[in-house]
């Protein structure tokens, strides 16, 4: 048997693997959005740092995002149409602002209020 063939071998793969660890990580980085930090930028003027409506967001009409029944009652459909068109002088519409992506990451930040 020749060594040399099954050390190359063994390179090979070590190289190929390396390759899909290291192209792995930076798919991952790309779709890596911090949806929080989205969040305190965009959200938290109205629905308060924990989803519980500021003074502004009061006064507009905003609900409390920890609100059980409003969590059960409202899809991730919903919670998506909202953030992107808004409400007519309630809420600007962010389908300009944010990606689609950022946008459905904030769903898991709304819901994470309900989580209590
Ligand atoms: C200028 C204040 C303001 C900002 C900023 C704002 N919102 Fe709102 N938001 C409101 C108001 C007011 C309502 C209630 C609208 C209505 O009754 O139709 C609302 C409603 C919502 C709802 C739906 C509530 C329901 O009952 O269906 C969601 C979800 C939501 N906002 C998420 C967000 C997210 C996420 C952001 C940040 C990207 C954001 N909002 C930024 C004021 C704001």
């Amino acid at each position: 048997m020749d060594r040399r063939g099954i050390l190359a071998g063994v390179s090979l793969s070590v190289i190929v693997g390396a390759a899909t660890y290291f192209s792995g990580i930076s798919i991952s980085r790309a779709s890596n959005i911090d949806a929080t930090k989205v969040y305190m930028t965009h959200c938290k003027t109205c629905h308060g740092e924990n989803g519980h409506p500021t003074d502004l967001g009061t006064g507009l009409g905003a609900r409390e995002f920890a609100n059980a029944e409003w969590q059960a009652k409202t899809t991730d459909e919903q919670i998506i149409r909202q953030i992107n068109n808004g409400t007519p002088e309630k809420m600007m519409p962010f389908k300009e602002k944010l990606t689609q992506e950022e946008i459905k990451a904030l769903v898991s930040v709304v819901r994470g209020f309900g989580k209590k």
